[in-house]
């Protein structure tokens, strides 16, 4: 599910994720929340509330310690940006080293009710980014080669701002795992494709309100830009979405086919 902004994004997971899940059958629900909690980062309870809605794990991106509560006690859900954190002291490379920065770069878990294995992973750009990170091209590499080890079926949520640098991620992970879908724009693109097997997509879009700036309120976004004065109470909560994509693969890991969703969640009104 596309990144969640703010209380509408939560809002609009529980009224609609339940119901996807049943219509279409889908079997591993991943949920992008790196603006979950008050449009930026994603604390604790909310990483399990979402959980509790039906996320089997949770993304997060250049957000991912803005809360305190969740970085100083990691929930197994939630990973990270699996390249951050080689510079840290102690010199390791492992992406799940807690020694390193809090919390986990990936994760290979059981698809529910099943014996099968997936795996998830987030890489963050470079390109823009307000927290530097190591090179995601070099960690793609060593990443897939470490969890080809346990599964096929990879989703990798490349959390970047440029295109340019997405696109050629998505080249360089062509044929090496199901999925590399962006996130981090909050507008859903329309590249969608497969490439020799890998779906890819620039941007999977944003759960939460339509009728704003990237999830934040309009006017206080337009007086940012005309002032530079920072607007805290920039929540957005009108015509709210869930957006996403439903990704189909066989059983080697291959992705089927790749569709954008944005299903319109009605008002507490009901309108
Ligand atoms: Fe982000």
């Amino acid at each position: 599910m596309a990144e969640l902004v703010g209380k509408a994004g939560i809002y609009a997971l529980k009224q609609s994720l339940q119901s996807i899940k049943k219509e279409r059958n889908i079997n591993v629900t991943v949920v992008c929340a790196d603006a979950a909690t008050g449009g930026n980062g994603l604390g604790r309870h909310h990483a399990g509330y979402i959980k509790k809605l039906g996320a089997d794990l949770i993304t997060t991106g250049d957000c991912c310690f803005f809360k305190k509560d969740l970085v100083e006690s990691w929930v197994p859900y939630v990973i990270r940006p699996a390249n951050l954190g080689s510079g840290c002291s102690s010199g390791k490379a492992d992406v799940n080293d807690k020694d390193q920065v809090p919390g986990f770069g990936w994760r290979v878990f059981n698809i529910p009710g099943t014996e099968t294995k997936a795996a998830a992973a987030v890489l963050l750009g470079t390109n823009f980014t307000r927290i530097k990170a190591d090179n995601p091209f070099t960690k793609l590499n060593s990443l897939l080669e470490k969890l080809r080890t346990q599964t096929s079926l990879i989703v990798i949520d490349f959390h970047a701002w440029a295109s340019g640098e997405k696109r050629t991620l998505f080249a360089a992970a062509a044929g090496r795992c199901t999925a590399v879908i962006g996130s981090h724009n909050r507008v859903q693109t329309a590249d969608e494709e497969i490439l020799d097997g890998t779906a890819v997509i620039c941007d999977a879009g944003r759960t939460g309100s339509t009728e704003s700036v990237g999830g934040a309120n309009i006017d206080g976004r337009i007086l940012e830009y005309r002032t530079g004065i920072p607007d805290w109470t920039r929540e957005a909560c009108d015509k709210c979405e869930l957006q996403g994509l439903i990704i189909e693969a066989d059983d080697l890991g291959r992705a089927l086919s790749i569709e954008r969703i944005r299903v319109p969640v009605p008002d507490k009104s009901g309108s």
